[in-house]
């Protein structure tokens, strides 16, 4: 049985999506602890009432990133996770921290990366008139938004799109593909070579 340890900093839909996949399809997996850096994540809420352990390591209670990082992995590790997913988790990340979990740290951006790394993407992408937006699943590395794709979702733009419809729509997507590709990591289909990821099955891993 896998471990596996959620961190957000929210809502914790996509952590949602993965809780109640990794049930209803008896992965060979547990969630075993959601972790939040907000003592008021809703995400939280939803984890406690799924009978899953939850944490805080508020980062205002730190002195900077070294030492918030350093708790964090402290409180991660007593959970021994196989697999550490960023869903929603809106803090930047050591070096220390990236080496620690490297290969095994999945986050998803909402934009088709290596576009549009950082925030608020969708309005950028309006703003430069892009006719597709998405969001990416990536192993995670030193560098933001970067790292190895595993899978992407992409939605077309309409003419009467604004950011919040836009990323409604991508979101969706974003609930199927993050369970899939949490899904494939556990049970090993996903080969890293190269800084690519191919899925061993050969199946697609981009969403529509
Ligand atoms: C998602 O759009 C995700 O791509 C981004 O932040 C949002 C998190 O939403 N990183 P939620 O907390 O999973 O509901």
């Amino acid at each position: 049985m896998k471990s596996i340890v959620i961190l957000i900093s929210g809502r914790g839909s996509n952590m949602e999506a993965i809780v109640r996949a990794c049930a209803a399809e008896g992965w060979g997996a547990r969630i075993a602890a959601v972790i939040s850096n907000r003592p008021g994540a809703a995400g939280l809420a939803f984890a406690a009432e799924h009978g899953i352990a939850t944490a805080v390591v508020d980062h205002k209670a730190f002195a900077g990133r070294e030492a918030f990082d350093a708790e964090l992995q402290r409180v991660i590790d007593a959970y021994g996770p196989d697999l550490l997913v960023l869903a929603g988790f809106m803090r930047i990340l050591t070096p220390a921290f990236t080496h620690r979990y490297a290969e095994r740290m999945l986050n998803i951006h909402p934009s088709l990366l290596p576009a549009f790394t950082g925030l608020h993407t969708h309005a950028r992408a309006l703003e430069m008139g892009c006719k597709f937006v998405g969001a990416t699943v990536h192993f995670v590395t030193a560098e933001l938004d970067h790292g190895a794709i595993v899978a992407q979702a992409v939605v077309p733009v309409k003419a009467e799109d604004d950011e919040a419809s836009l990323s409604a729509r991508v979101l969706k997507l974003e609930h199927r593909m993050y369970p899939q590709a949490v899904r494939w990591f556990v049970e090993g289909r996903l080969q890293l070579g190269g800084g690519l990821v191919r899925q061993l099955d050969g199946v697609s891993q981009s969403f529509i």
